[in-house]
């Protein structure tokens, strides 16, 4: 399993810091960028990211709760690994969104709310890297865990068969579920309030990879 830690649930106004505390166990840090508009909630953009990533050695994972993703995706200095990752729910035109993300130079991944039909995404299988199933409603960290993402995890697993797609999962992830989601199929595990909402993230970090296995 890979961890990808996610920022929103670290220290803003030491987010550097705050990473390299993990750094050493995260396949990649999960970045929210939110607008205000497709999410209720605003968070960090280009400016941030782009200052923060200086010295950190994994990649990123753009997660856009964005109304305007590929207008926005072009502002963020990308570099080999990092993904952007787009809501289907966000735009008309979900091939050409994930055609104009790979053209910034990076991995194209698919985010979809808890109640967005999974078939919405299946045709786009061979346009994209990632797919980025919710368990929680997006907007905000430190939610419960939607036991129907586990589900979904596994229909999304048989429906990419062997093409090159990671399943990543995203929201409510905690030491008593880290296993379950790993178990139906999911690649990637992003975790925010369990890692950084610790007393010791790096150890709370190492606990949830044990827990995995
Ligand atoms: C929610 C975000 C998540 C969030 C998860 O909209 O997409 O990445 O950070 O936080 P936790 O792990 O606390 O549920
Ligand atoms: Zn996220």
């Amino acid at each position: 399993m890979k961890l990808s830690p996610s920022l929103l649930a670290a220290d803003f106004g030491a987010l550097r810091a705050e990473a390299k505390r993990v750094e050493a166990l995260a396949a990649s840090f999960h970045v929210d960028v939110m607008d205000g508009h497709f999410v209720p909630n605003l968070t960090i953009g280009p400016p941030v990211v782009n200052r923060f990533r200086h010295g950190v050695a994994r990649p990123l994972d753009i997660h856009l709760m964005v109304e305007h993703p590929t207008r926005l995706a072009s502002a963020f200095d990308v570099k080999a690994g990092d993904a952007f990752i787009f809501h289907v729910e966000a735009v008309d035109d979900a091939a050409s969104v994930a055609a104009g993300l790979r053209f910034e130079g990076g991995r194209v991944g698919m985010s979809f709310r808890p109640a967005t039909p999974l078939e919405r995404l299946f045709p786009l299988l061979d346009s994209i890297d990632l797919l980025l199933v919710m368990s929680v409603e997006p907007g905000f960290g430190g939610q419960r865990f939607l036991p129907e993402a586990l589900e979904r995890i596994r229909t999304l697993r048989r429906e990419i068969g062997d093409r090159c797609v990671e399943i990543a999962v995203d929201g409510g992830i905690t030491l008593e579920n880290v296993r379950s989601v790993v178990d139906a199929g999911a690649d990637i595990v992003v975790a925010g309030s369990a890692v950084f909402g610790a007393p010791d993230p790096e150890l709370a970090a190492r606990a949830l990879i044990e827990a995995a296995r």
